[in-house]
């Protein structure tokens, strides 16, 4: 019995208007936040629709709530022709809200077809449990549909790429029979190709009635991908457009409420001597024989597809993993870097997204989170200087625009795109001279996009070594001085800002000879 594959024909019927979703008047509180003030989305069948908004716009929260995972303070929800209170997202889901998040969350030991399926005997009373066989029958089927035949049903999930997870987490929405799938940025961690594949799934579930809302900060994405445009501004409904009406710069305008003239502000900075330099740095099966120099004042781009080994390298010298073999020079001297506190010994500073390593204590404040690593700085003693640490961190606040009600705030109650600046404003506390960035955009508005690009610029001015790993080659050509370009390990080419092409990095990347 196929009865998880939606069928198109029963879309029209009952169906009493254009609209699958209709949020209205929706009001949402936090303490000290106002995130939704009167906000409202109307989706139509069988489209995509782009949520847009900087960083804390309240795009998340409002999705939450459409889920059943927050509750709104007032408004209504009419979904399907139907008002609906959604009480859990275990009701969303049995109405046809899917959701998939910006954190993926599968079960990791659980296999492909048991993560599709888990729970599901309790979805109704009388849906008694699915044999194995079938189970792995009806997911081969959902995944053929998405053209993902190389997903083995069986394959455990922690053995699959982001790409394949969020795949999964389609198929899994799918299975739910869902008239509206909503995505939270979920490009942030594929590669362009998988992007593609995913774009090409989404049009082509839409033409079988399934709505999407699409929330992203890649503005490219956008316009490929988006039928209506609704934009947030802290909090408040300012539009909803159809997409053929907008461009990227009327987009812009509405998301910020001001021009933005400069994406990539870098400055020309005189260049100084070479301050850091890695001889043939090798770790078997992740890379080999990589050597580059930074000099003082310049943006060194790290570019490369996934898996090129642009992250594992930056982690290697930062202590994280021990080399094989090869040398790192500071200032003409060898260093030995056995673990991160010696680079941080060496003024390194690693700014990543990855919370094992460097990154955010989701339960702790942002102050806690801010001053983790130079807390030496603040003692005396055993005791803290709690009113130098208050106001540098109130400084930092202000400086990086960190949209919170106070440094007390949890973390884990900040919107992405202000976690991302909490993170930058921490190891900047450190005082490095060797910066490193892996992905410093990803998951930042535009707006916010172009002050760090400021910083980073300034940093430069400043006479700081940065690397920077960036998977956008506008960013990359736009700010680097140098662009490393890495191919399975090994780097491909060193290409001066002045000979640089998009071609000239895809091509190396992807390991085509020149
Ligand atoms: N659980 C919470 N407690 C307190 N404040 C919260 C909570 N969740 C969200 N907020 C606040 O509500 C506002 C809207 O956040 P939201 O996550 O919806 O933004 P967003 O538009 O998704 O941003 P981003 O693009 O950065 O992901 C922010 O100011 C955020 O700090
Ligand atoms: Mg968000």
């Amino acid at each position: 019995m196929r009865w998880f594959l939606p069928s198109p024909h029963n879309w029209g019927i009952g169906m009493n208007n254009d609209y699958i979703l209709e949020m209205e008047h929706i009001c949402k509180r936090f303490p000290g936040v106002i995130a939704l003030d009167d906000v409202q989305l109307k989706v139509r069948r069988g489209t995509v629709h782009a949520l847009m908004g900087e960083n804390g716009a309240g795009k998340s929260t409002l999705m939450k709530i459409l889920i059943g995972i927050n509750k709104m303070d007032g408004g209504n929800i009419i979904f399907d022709g139907k008002e609906v209170q959604i009480q859990n997202t275990h009701f969303a889901l049995k109405h046809g809200i899917s959701m998939i998040f910006q954190e993926l969350s599968p079960i990791p030991h659980m296999t492909v077809m048991e993560n599709i399926y888990v729970g599901r005997e309790q979805l109704s009373a009388n849906r008694i449990f699915i044999s194995k066989k079938q189970m792995a029958e009806d997911t081969a089927n959902i995944l053929k549909k998405l053209e993902m035949e190389s997903i083995n049903p069986k394959e455990k999930m922690v053995n699959l790429s982001v790409a394949k997870t969020q795949m999964v987490e389609i198929c899994k929405a799918i299975s739910y029979n869902s008239k509206l799938i909503i995505m939270d940025e979920p490009t942030s961690a594929i590669s362009e190709k998988e992007c593609d594949h995913l774009f090409k799934i989404v049009k082509q579930l839409t033409r079988e009635g399934v709505s999407f809302i699409f929330i992203t900060h890649k503005m490219d994405e956008v316009f490929k991908l988006a039928d209506d445009i609704t934009v947030f501004r802290d909090g408040k409904f300012i539009c909803t457009e159809l997409a053929s009406n907008m461009n990227h710069h009327m987009l812009v305008e509405k998301m910020v409420g001001r021009e933005i003239t400069q994406m990539f502000p870098k400055e020309e900075v005189d260049i100084g001597d070479v301050y850091i330099s890695f001889k043939n740095l090798t770790k078997k099966g992740l890379f080999e024989n990589v050597s580059f120099d930074v000099r003082r004042g310049e943006i060194i781009g790290l570019a490369g597809l996934m898996g090129a080994g642009r992250t594992e390298l930056m982690e290697t010298i930062f202590g994280y993993r021990k080399l094989d073999s090869g040398e790192i020079y500071i200032n003409n001297k060898k260093v030995t870097i056995k673990g991160p506190k010696d680079a941080i010994a060496n003024k390194m500073a690693l700014i990543t997204e990855d919370r094992k390593l460097t990154g955010l204590y989701l339960p702790l404040s942002v102050k806690d989170n801010m001053i983790m690593p130079s807390l030496r700085r603040f003692s005396r003693g055993l005791l803290l200087q709690h009113r130098s640490i208050d106001k540098i961190c109130n400084e930092n606040r202000v400086n990086f625009d960190i949209k919170t009600p106070s440094i007390n705030q949890i973390v884990n109650n900040l919107s992405g795109g202000n976690q991302q600046k909490v993170l930058i404003a921490r190891w900047l506390m450190t005082d490095p001279e060797i910066i490193i960035l892996d992905e410093p955009t990803r998951g930042i508005d535009v707006g916010s996009k172009s002050e760090i690009h400021k910083l980073i610029s300034n940093l430069a001015k400043q006479g700081k070594c940065i690397i920077m790993i960036s998977s956008e080659m506008p960013e990359v050509i736009g700010m680097s001085d140098q662009i490393v370009v890495m191919y399975k390990g090994t780097v491909k080419a060193i290409i001066n800002r002045k000979n640089v092409t998009q071609e000239l990095i895809l091509e190396n990347a992807s390991g085509l000879e020149t």
